[in-house]
């Protein structure tokens, strides 16, 4: 977990490959949701301005409720869960909450460039997605562009391959979601501070 620790101070974001073996059990419980008509579409804002705005973000979502975990939830909060104190140890973030959702991108959907943290609102510390895609292929599209915190020109793409986690930090990494062309699946949260 150096590593992160390392790569995160130094860039602001790291991609961790197999970060979760059960990634597939968490893709079926997110199908099934979805089967159900469990996702909403996700909202941008905060409070009474909240609004469904699908020329800046596509994505359908599903929060989890810690006391409805699944076991596979469960074993990947926990694996969250000693991330969150190996950080806190590294960066006195203090952080004391994660908060997750599921997310699918239907074919064409995206999310346009934008930052985690509500400006006025500033609890996030690190946001991490989960990929849960099996066999992404690089026409499939979908990137998860992170631009640079150091050079506004510069920007890594990232694959939303099932099992990898990519973590940033909320208040100074710009991203987005590049359209894809087949649904994307992920599971999404935050590591806060209340
Ligand atoms: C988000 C987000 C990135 C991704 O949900 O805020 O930026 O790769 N997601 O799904
Ligand atoms: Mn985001």
């Amino acid at each position: 977990m150096q590593h992160i620790a390392d790569t995160l101070a130094q860039q602001g974001f790291v991609v961790i490959d197999n970060f979760f073996g059960d990634w597939k059990i968490l893709k079926q419980e997110a199908e099934e949701l979805a089967q159900n008509n469990a996702f909403r579409p996700a909202l941008i804002g905060q409070g009474d301005a909240q609004q469904h705005n699908i020329t800046q973000r596509g994505d359908n979502i599903f929060w989890l409720e810690n006391d409805k975990f699944s076991p596979t939830q469960k074993a990947f909060f926990d694996k969250i869960d000693t991330l969150q104190s190996f950080l806190n140890q590294s960066f006195f973030w203090g952080t004391n909450d994660i908060e997750m959702h599921f997310a699918i991108y239907h074919q064409n959907m995206f999310y346009q460039k934008h930052l985690d943290n509500f400006k006025n609102k500033n609890t996030r510390r690190l946001s991490f997605i989960l990929y849960l895609n099996e066999n992404w292929l690089p026409e499939h599209g979908g990137e998860l562009r992170i631009f640079s915190n150091k050079n506004e020109n510069d920007y890594t793409n990232i694959q939303p391959t099932g099992g990898r986690l990519a973590c940033f930090v909320s208040a100074e990494i710009w991203h987005e979601v590049l359209p894809t062309s087949v649904p994307r699946y992920s599971l999404t949260g935050w590591l806060r501070r209340n």
